[in-house]
């Protein structure tokens, strides 16, 4: 047992339950190192057989890529969820002035990525990408310069195949030439997809465009985009800054839900450097309604899921707004501790009331009661699922809210939450007075 790379690197699944205090300690180590603020003696409970450990990234890779990115998960905006191929130059300025007018861009949203289409239907001559001449006449580096010029960054897309999913060139066997492309644009973000791919693994064909953005010399954000197919958390750490998990997100409750579901099984796998990706948001896209966006939002944030708004950000609702600006969720999007949250109790129909949680920075926790059923219910977290005492003393703060709501729970904490909403606190305990 040691402590790696500042991350904590300890324990086999097999040992979970044994070495927890080991884990625990060492967590409290860590943030003693990354903050100067004293750390909390924290009385902790060894966790029975069976119980989610929250502290658990015991399969964060050792390797991550190197390239100085995603310390965080990446926030910004992508053009697939609500535009699909309808994209042109004007609409990404648009947007880049949108982000910026709106205050989304103060918030942390800054990558502005372009998703497929924006590609002329064949190479030039010379073999060479070129931008589609009718929706982007005035070429990717100009749009690039735009958006730098906002404060922001861009981000382009391909596959590693020999299409991308609308069928327009792609960069498998041309990574090295489409790579020096982008980085000569000046692009700062590669969304990598997974068409065409003439059945070879993606382990064979993802990493060579890893060494080919290297080779440019410019620091190009690299994601993976192959689905979740061959279960990439088992190897695409030192690939890329992030990799999907699933199969596209739809607009819907039904997706959005099954694919929390399908990303939560990972979460031992992420961390600074690269994170587990779910998909892009669809909030504000109108296949849901507030209160499920909200849990959209909510889930995808404690789980350290990219935030890459997906809807048309020139003309968000109130309602959009309110869900994508909440200051206080996004600070548990982008914690420093960067472990991912997850699925720790469930109760009710069909396992339908969930407690998903996950340890901050400063000792504290992040916490979502999040009602998946079809009434409202109590929802409950216990302070043992969060490897507590009981008799812990612990302030709750409400982040949707935005205010204290109790300072001195013992045992667990429960409200009564809407039907396919959530509720959503962070968790500070106190110093017990014998240790102060
Ligand atoms: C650019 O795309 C947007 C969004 O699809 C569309 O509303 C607009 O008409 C397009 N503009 C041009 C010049 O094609
Ligand atoms: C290239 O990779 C090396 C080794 O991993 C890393 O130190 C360097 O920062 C990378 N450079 C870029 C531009 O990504
Ligand atoms: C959306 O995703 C759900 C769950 O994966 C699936 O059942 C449904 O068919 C999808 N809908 C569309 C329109 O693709
Ligand atoms: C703005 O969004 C509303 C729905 O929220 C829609 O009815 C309207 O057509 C949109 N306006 C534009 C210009 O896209």
């Amino acid at each position: 047992m040691e402590l790696k790379y500042s991350k904590i690197t300890v324990c086999k699944s097999s040992q979970l339950a044994m070495d927890y205090k080991t884990v625990v300690a060492l967590a409290i180590l860590f943030l003693s190192t990354v903050s100067s603020a004293r750390v909390l003696p924290l009385p902790i409970i060894a966790k029975p057989d069976g119980v989610v450990n929250v502290f658990d990234n015991s399969k964060y890779g050792l390797l991550q890529l190197s390239n100085g990115l995603a310390q965080t998960p990446q926030m910004g905006w992508n053009s697939w969820n609500f535009f699909a191929c309808n994209i042109n130059e004007s609409l990404i300025k648009e947007t880049a002035d949108a982000l910026v007018s709106s205050g989304l861009a103060d918030l942390g949203y800054n990558y502005v990525n372009i998703d497929d289409c924006w590609e002329a239907p064949t190479r030039d001559i010379k073999g060479q990408l070129v931008p589609d001449p009718k929706t982007f006449p005035s070429g990717i580096k100009a749009l690039a310069d735009y958006v730098h010029g906002k404060g922001l960054k861009l981000g382009i897309y391909s596959s590693a195949g020999v299409f991308t999913c609308q069928v327009r060139p792609a960069s498998l066997f041309h990574e090295n030439d489409d790579a020096a492309t982008w980085a000569s644009w000046g692009v700062d973000y590669l969304k990598y997809d997974n068409c065409f791919n003439l059945g070879i693994k993606p382990i064979d064909r993802y990493p060579p465009m890893r060494d080919a953005l290297n080779a440019t010399g410019r620091t190009i954000f690299y994601s993976l985009c192959e689905w979740g197919e061959d279960d990439p958390a088992l190897w695409a750490g030192n690939v890329g800054n992030s990799w999907r998990t699933t199969d596209d997100i739809n607009d819907t409750w039904a997706s959005m839900t099954t694919i929390a579901d399908l990303n939560d099984k990972w979460a031992a796998y992420a961390g600074p450097g690269g994170w587990n990706d779910p998909d892009m948001l669809e909030v504000g896209n109108g296949g849901m309604n507030y209160l499920e966006y909200r849990s959209h939002f909510s889930i995808w944030a404690i789980m350290k899921a990219p935030l890459l708004v997906g809807c048309d950000v020139r003309n968000m609702t109130t309602e959009t707004f309110e869900i994508l600006s909440n200051k206080e969720v996004i600070a548990v999007n982008q914690d420093p501790l960067g472990i991912q949250g997850r699925k720790v109790q469930v109760f009710g129909t069909n396992d339908c009331l969930q407690v998903w949680a996950g340890p901050l920075s400063g000792t504290r926790f992040a916490v979502v009661l999040w009602n998946r059923c079809l009434e409202s219910g109590t929802i409950k977290v216990s302070w043992e699922s969060l490897g507590l005492e009981s008799s812990t003393i612990v302030s709750v703060r409400d982040l949707w809210k935005h205010e204290d709501v109790v300072t001195d729970a013992v045992s667990s904490f429960g409200v009564t939450v809407d039907a396919h909403s959530c509720e959503m606190f962070v968790l500070t305990p106190k110093v017990p007075h014998s240790r102060v």
